[in-house]
């Protein structure tokens, strides 16, 4: 078996490879950045060695393509993608990576004789909190994008439905929703994790966002990511992530409880997300689910940024 990760030097493909090298997996890591600093974060440069580097471009249908053939890929985990602001910033090339990006993947994996694919959407598919009815949002919820990048996360769902339909490419989705831990350093819902590392360094923070949400740690992600592309699924199956809602004043009081004399505040602004999406359709369909209590997560999160800040 051999994993072919694409965005490996971002925070989420990071931990994935951090877990499957734990495994001595086979991984080929697909990122057009050949920066290693979240890789260097969560494992040392010898450890690094077992992972096959390919540094290409996703919108590149040939570069995908080959990776896919030379490196005899059984698992695709693909994850590299243009985050809110960036999408927000240079929309052509947010359409051009998330878009056309995902379409090659699975193209690729037609031609290359990959049966199934494991990609990230984003709780971003959805509308804010007031489209929807009080309550965890349903698995069949309307998908009301507010941002240019959920609209490329919709039209990617809507290529892994017809992919399946006429190619038989079976596919799993996870839409996570804020992802934290070390590595997240960049993106629309990075605070959180921006002032974790503030905290270790016993810095104060101003959070930008408010409301309710949901918190999952970095590597509970990746884990549920790898779990999927090891437990194929038939059809075009989309999962919501679990873990409850959290409010983000809830997230800087845990923290000026763990290192007091640091002082959080955070803006009234709710994100453009429902609060919290339910959980039972990713727990019927898999039988091991990753869902680190948020206390657990942030102490880990603390020690571990305290521990690299020596
Ligand atoms: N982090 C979150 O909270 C979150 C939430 C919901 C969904 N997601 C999705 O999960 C996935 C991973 O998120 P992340 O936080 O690890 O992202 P990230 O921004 O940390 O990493 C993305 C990676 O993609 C790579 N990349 C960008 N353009 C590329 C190209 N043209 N060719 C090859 N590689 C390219 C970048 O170099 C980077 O290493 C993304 O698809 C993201 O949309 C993340």
């Amino acid at each position: 078996m051999t994993y072919l990760i694409t965005g490996g030097m971002g925070c989420i493909g990071a931990w994935v490879l951090k877990h499957l090298l734990e495994r001595n997996a086979r991984v080929v890591n697909f990122d057009l950045s050949e920066d290693r600093h979240r890789l260097d974060w969560l494992m040392s440069r010898d450890k690094q060695v077992a992972i096959t580097f390919v540094q290409g471009d996703l919108t590149d249908f040939e570069q995908v393509k080959v990776a896919l053939q030379h490196h005899d890929i059984t698992h695709v985990i693909h994850l590299a993608a243009l985050q809110v602001p960036m999408c927000k910033a240079n929309p052509v090339l947010g359409a051009q990576v998330n878009v056309t990006g995902t379409t090659n993947i699975f193209e690729a994996a037609r031609q290359t004789g990959i049966s199934h694919v494991v990609y990230a959407s984003s709780i971003a598919v959805y509308g804010t909190a007031e489209d929807y009815p009080p309550g965890l949002l349903a698995e069949d919820a309307l998908m009301l994008p507010q941002t240019l990048y959920g609209v490329y996360k919709v039209a990617n769902e809507g290529t892994a439905r017809i992919y399946w339909q006429d190619h038989g490419i079976s596919s799993t989705v996870l839409r996570p929703y804020t992802v934290y831990g070390v590595g997240r350093d960049q993106g629309l819902t990075s605070e959180p994790t921006k002032v974790m590392a503030a905290a270790a360094q016993g810095q104060d923070y101003a959070i930008t966002f408010g409301g309710r949400m949901q918190f999952h740690f970095a590597s509970d992600v990746a884990r549920q990511f790898i779990h999927a592309a090891d437990h194929p699924l038939a059809g075009a199956r989309g999962f919501n992530l679990g873990t409850p809602a959290v409010a983000v004043q809830t997230v800087a009081d845990l923290l000026m409880q763990l290192r007091p004399g640091v002082t959080i505040t955070v803006a009234d602004k709710p994100l453009p997300f429902p609060e919290a999406a339910d959980p039972a359709p990713l727990h019927n369909a898999f039988d091991s689910i990753y869902e680190t209590p948020l206390v657990d997560g942030i102490t880990e999160t603390l020690a571990h940024f305290e521990s690299l800040n020596g």
